[in-house]
């Protein structure tokens, strides 16, 4: 399996920019089989307001974004992740999802919300799971799960072969150090996306990594 990123700028609450973005960086994708691209992808980080955050949440079965993703995947033949707010019900999620070219093929809503992320998400309600990519086997943790080292073994004691790990980091070089050794000491490759970009006060801090099961940065 041939992995990658795609690091860039999402545009905060707007998604048709977005997926124009995702469009101009497609052409990339066909050489790969698993493309990761960052957390929050679809509609940026630094919501002002829970309001804000909701307006720009979609459900996984009715999303603009995950439509797109599947046909993008179809027409590269690959499978991507990517962040996006979940809207269930009266609940948002800060999720990110695993596409392909049949469509939604997995998902999960990140456990570790960062900083103030707790007024505008509930925290995943759901164990990381893995899912098969033909014999691969694909997990997904999202940006603040780099911490928490739980986490990354559940999915190895799943037989996890790569961890997608779509982020929107702003501390330098600390996830971008922790992530290979989370590779070394659970066995597996993992794919960190991160964004670059400023939106309010924050500024991200690009710097996305590939990293394989000796520790190495790919
Ligand atoms: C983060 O979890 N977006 C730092």
């Amino acid at each position: 399996m041939k992995i990658g990123y795609a690091q860039f700028a999402p545009v905060l609450g707007d998604l048709d920019e977005n997926l124009r973005a995702i469009d101009r960086l497609a052409p990339a994708f066909t050489e790969a089989d698993l493309v990761v691209l960052p957390e929050l992808a679809s509609s940026g980080y630094r919501f002002a307001s829970p309001e804000e955050a909701r307006a720009a949440a979609e459900p996984l079965g009715e999303s603009r974004f995950v439509d797109h993703l599947a046909r993008t995947a179809r027409e590269r033949n690959v499978h991507l992740v990517a962040g996006l707010p979940e809207r269930d019900g009266g609940d948002l999620y800060n999720t990110a999802v695993l596409v392909g070219p049949e469509g939604l093929a997995g998902s999960y809503r990140k456990i570790h919300l960062f900083s103030d992320e707790p007024d505008l998400f509930r925290p995943g309600d759901r164990p990381p799971r893995v899912f098969p990519v033909g014999d691969v086997k694909v997990g997904i943790l999202v940006c603040f799960d780099w911490v928490f080292p739980e986490v990354w073994r559940a999915l190895a004691l799943q037989g996890a072969d790569v961890v997608c790990h779509p982020s929107n980091l702003v501390l330098p070089d600390l996830a971008q150090r922790a992530v290979p050794v989370h590779a070394l000491v659970n066995g597996f490759y993992v794919v960190t996306a991160n964004r670059v970009g400023t939106e309010r006060d924050l500024t991200f801090t690009g710097g996305s990594v590939i990293a394989g099961p000796r520790g190495e940065v790919l």
